[in-house]
């Protein structure tokens, strides 16, 4: 079974972006990680990066048609972005999980931060245990897939 880690703007700088809330975990490296989790729990971890709206809404359909589950990271699109979230909302309703994933807990950060456009349609969200948020969004697919 193969899973698309999806992961929004800004985050190709993981390692020194922020290293007091984002960590020191460099993209490569959480990729790596990712891929070595999945094959864990059966399954194949395919992992991206965008600061495109559009490319990242076009991931959405191709998870929809391909019929992969989908760990996602939406970044600062998590906050406004209603286009991400009608795609979103394609994946769920196909009967595919979609877990949002965050590194840091954006309920104890700014305002802004507090909503989140993408979470009224995603199976379920996991914020707040930096790179182990990605690991525990793993876990809670690979249930899915293997309840089915
Ligand atoms: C983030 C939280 C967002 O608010 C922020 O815009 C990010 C990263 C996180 O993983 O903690 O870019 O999604």
């Amino acid at each position: 079974t193969t899973v698309l880690i999806a992961n929004g703007p800004n985050l190709s700088r993981l390692g020194t972006r922020e290293p007091e809330k984002y960590g020191t975990t460099t993209l490569d490296e959480l990729a790596a990680l990712c891929m070595q989790w999945g094959s864990e729990l059966g399954l194949e971890a395919v992992v991206r990066q965008s600061d495109d709206e559009a490319t990242m809404v076009g991931w959405m359909h191709e998870a929809v048609d391909a019929g992969w589950s989908v760990v996602l990271n939406p970044a600062a699109f998590t906050h406004y972005s209603y286009a991400l979230r009608d795609a979103c909302a394609l994946v769920s309703s196909a009967g595919l999980a979609l877990v949002e994933v965050h590194l840091t807990n954006p309920h104890a950060r700014e305002e802004f931060r507090q909503t989140s456009v993408i979470s009224g349609v995603a199976t379920g969200t996991i914020a707040g245990f930096g790179t182990d948020s990605y690991r525990l969004g793993l876990e809670a697919v690979a249930a899915r897939v293997h309840e089915r």
